[in-house]
């Protein structure tokens, strides 16, 4: 088992930027989790920790030794992929055991080590099985088995859930979570899904475009984003901005009038410096951080475009004029139909404020 860090770490491709300066300290036995919008280098920099691509500058460390410019075979990190490449011919047993019998290992290291991993994934029943008679998610599992019995430091896993359908993306992300608190291994884990990086990560890293816009734990991400990036990305549905204008400013909070929501004027706690008056801000509300407009003062009424009824809650798309959309989350049933003017509450503990250039205010 091992941390790892990244300081400075920089990759180009010819002339294309693609990581940028990732300075990232992993804890040894931390599962961490890699999201932003697709293009923006998650994949590059899990095959840069493995090794699978040369950096271009920087240092990249497992277990405070300096695996810079190591060969991947000697990193001590396996990686799974999205595409479980397993061979069609070999049965569940052979895929498992077979890098390990490339590299020398005994007959008897081999079984015990296949063994144990099919003990811990619950493949032993289909040990003898061949690919093409198992499921995804049974296949998937064969895949994480051929990085376990390696034994690795490091666990590096690309999107490995993404081609299962949604419940077994569920099963498999409530095994990855078990095989994480069994294992205790370092993993490092990349995905596009909400909900496997907020349940499976100690911590996540948001990044776009080759730069870490911010690395911490996901309620941290959650509660208290650093920039409207990271504010945008981090829950689901995503997070509302409206446009608003501070018309008072104290040390910690100032009063922002929001022209959209018939002029609403509420306080909102400022963390990281004292607007200006009349500065122009962006005001970030969750859909599900919106209140009953009968607990509140703070309140505003606009038209629904669409109301959609999903049982356990429902979710108000309003227009709130400019052409900037609203998405409110209720619990449960709504009585609000569509085309009818709803009256929505806002609770401003919950609410933030970005600047001009989408730094948090
Ligand atoms: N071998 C390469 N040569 C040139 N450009 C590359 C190479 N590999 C990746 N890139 C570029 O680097 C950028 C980052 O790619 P990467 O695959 O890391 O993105 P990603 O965040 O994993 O995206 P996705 O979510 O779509 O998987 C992209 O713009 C991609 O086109
Ligand atoms: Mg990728």
């Amino acid at each position: 088992m091992a941390g790892v860090r990244l300081t400075d770490v920089r990759k180009s491709f010819g002339d294309v930027h693609v990581i940028k300066g990732v300075d990232l300290e992993i804890d040894d036995g931390d599962f961490i989790v890699f999201v932003g919008p697709s293009g923006c280098g998650k994949s590059t920099l899990l095959r840069l920790v493995s090794g699978l691509e040369e950096i271009s500058s920087g240092q990249i460390e497992i277990g405070n030794e300096d695996v810079s410019r190591t060969e991947p075979s000697e990193r001590g990190v396996a990686m799974v992929f999205q595409s479980y490449a397993l061979y069609p011919h070999m049965t569940v047993y052979d895929n498992m055991g077979f890098g390990l019998k490339m590299t020398g290992h005994s007959k008897e290291e081999i079984d015990q080590r296949v063994q144990k991993a099919a003990e811990i994934l619950e493949l032993k029943p289909l040990l003898d099985r061949k690919p093409a008679a198992m499921s995804g998610g049974q296949r998937q599992r064969v895949a994480i088995g051929r990085s376990i019995v390696r034994e690795p430091k490091v666990f590096l896993f690309d999107e490995p859930l993404s081609n299962l359908d949604a419940e077994l993306r569920v099963q498999m992300r409530l095994e990855i979570a078990k095989l994480h608190s069994s294992l205790d291994s370092t993993m490092i884990y990349v995905t596009h899904d909400q909900t496997e990086a907020m349940t499976l990560a100690d911590k996540i890293v948001v990044l776009r475009a080759g730069i870490v816009e911010q690395y911490g734990s996901p309620l941290e991400l959650y509660d208290n984003p650093d920039n409207e990036f990271v504010a945008g990305f981090i829950g689901s549905p995503r997070m509302n901005f409206l446009s608003g204008e501070v018309t008072s400013a104290k040390a910690g909070s100032a009063t922002v009038t929001i022209p959209n929501l018939d002029g609403l004027k509420i306080p909102v706690s400022t963390r990281d410096r004292k607007p200006e008056k009349g500065e122009k801000v962006k005001v970030g509300m969750r859909p599900e951080h919106f209140v009953d407009a009968a607990s509140t003062k703070h309140k505003f009424k606009a038209p629904t475009s669409v109301v959609e009824q999903l049982g356990g809650n429902s979710f108000l798309y309003l227009n709130i004029g400019d052409g900037e959309q609203l998405t409110v989350e209720q619990k449960g049933h709504t009585s609000v139909r569509d085309g009818q003017v709803a009256t929505v509450g806002v609770d401003p503990s919950t609410t933030m404020m970005f600047d001009s250039a989408g730094l948090r205010v």
